[in-house]
């Protein structure tokens, strides 16, 4: 089936993917940064703008990053909430509200951490990695508010370094995230990989699990990734352009 399909790659959108997702079950969809590029939200990858090409992210990203150097993540983490705070959903978070509506049921799991697919009015959204804004004790890994404004909070129930809730390398995904997104990807009859690399483990393995569970998978990405040509559908354009396409050729 993977090939077959495949093989009829295009830039318009493939009607059998179209009829897919109408006699679709569940759709899982699992978003990366490509889906808030068009906000303004840099990626984590692409060659010239992506965050990782101008920082290290053993030194931004790490728990061993964080405690040598608490102050320094704190400050890049607040320039890149500061980021988000002024970025809004674009065309493609808010098709993904839409196609919600138009689904008998839609499990969305996100890398991202900005919010935005909230903000853009999706419910229930499973944040793989983490949310930027959460505060989390270092010690003990409770979200904790606060309004502390030094350099580096402190949690108020044991003293230990409050964090951003984010997962960073090395760390394991929280148990009940892991598992209800595992849970979906298997139980899906149609998975949409939107604006991911599909390079880090665990979440790039959704899709696996996905087609050996028969679902149809479709990647939906300006610069195809290495795992396109396994998948039934690869289509080549901005999130924010080809998942309202998606969804009105859905809702006609
Ligand atoms: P990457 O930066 O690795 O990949 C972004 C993908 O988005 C690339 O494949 C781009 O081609 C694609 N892209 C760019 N613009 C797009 C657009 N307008 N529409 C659709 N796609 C577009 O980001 P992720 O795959 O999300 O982890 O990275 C995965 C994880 O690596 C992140 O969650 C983060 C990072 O380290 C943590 O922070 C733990």
């Amino acid at each position: 089936m993977g090939s077959s399909r495949n093989s009829q790659r295009k830039l318009r959108l493939d009607p059998d993917l179209v009829s897919a997702l109408r006699d679709a079950r569940h759709v899982c969809v699992l978003t990366g940064a490509g889906i808030s590029a068009e906000s303004g939200v840099p990626t984590f990858r692409d060659a010239q703008q992506g965050l990782w090409a101008k920082y290290d992210p053993h030194q931004l990203a790490t728990p061993e990053a964080f405690e040598e150097n608490p102050e320094l993540l704190w400050r890049w983490y607040r320039w890149r909430r500061e980021l988000v705070a002024e970025a809004n959903p674009n065309p493609g978070h808010l098709a993904l509200t839409q196609l919600a509506e138009l689904v008998p049921r839609l499990t969305l799991v996100t890398q991202n951490v900005d919010g935005l697919h909230q903000r853009a009015g999706s419910h229930d959204v499973i944040e793989f990695h983490g949310n930027l804004f959460d505060d989390r004790c270092h010690a003990e890994g409770c979200v904790v508010v606060h309004n502390q404004q030094a350099a580096v909070p402190v949690c108020p129930n044991c003293g230990a370094n409050l964090r951003p809730g984010v997962v960073w390398f090395g760390e394991t995904i929280p148990e009940n995230v892991r598992n209800q997104s595992f849970a979906a990807a298997a139980d899906c009859s149609v998975f949409l990989s939107v604006g991911t690399s599909s390079l880090v483990y665990p979440a790039a393995g959704l899709a696996d699990i996905a087609r050996e569970n028969c679902a149809i998978v479709a990647e939906i990405n300006p610069n195809p990734t290495l795992h396109a040509e396994t998948y039934d559908f690869a289509i080549v354009g901005n999130a924010g352009v080809v998942l309202p396409k998606l969804v009105e050729s859905l809702a006609t």
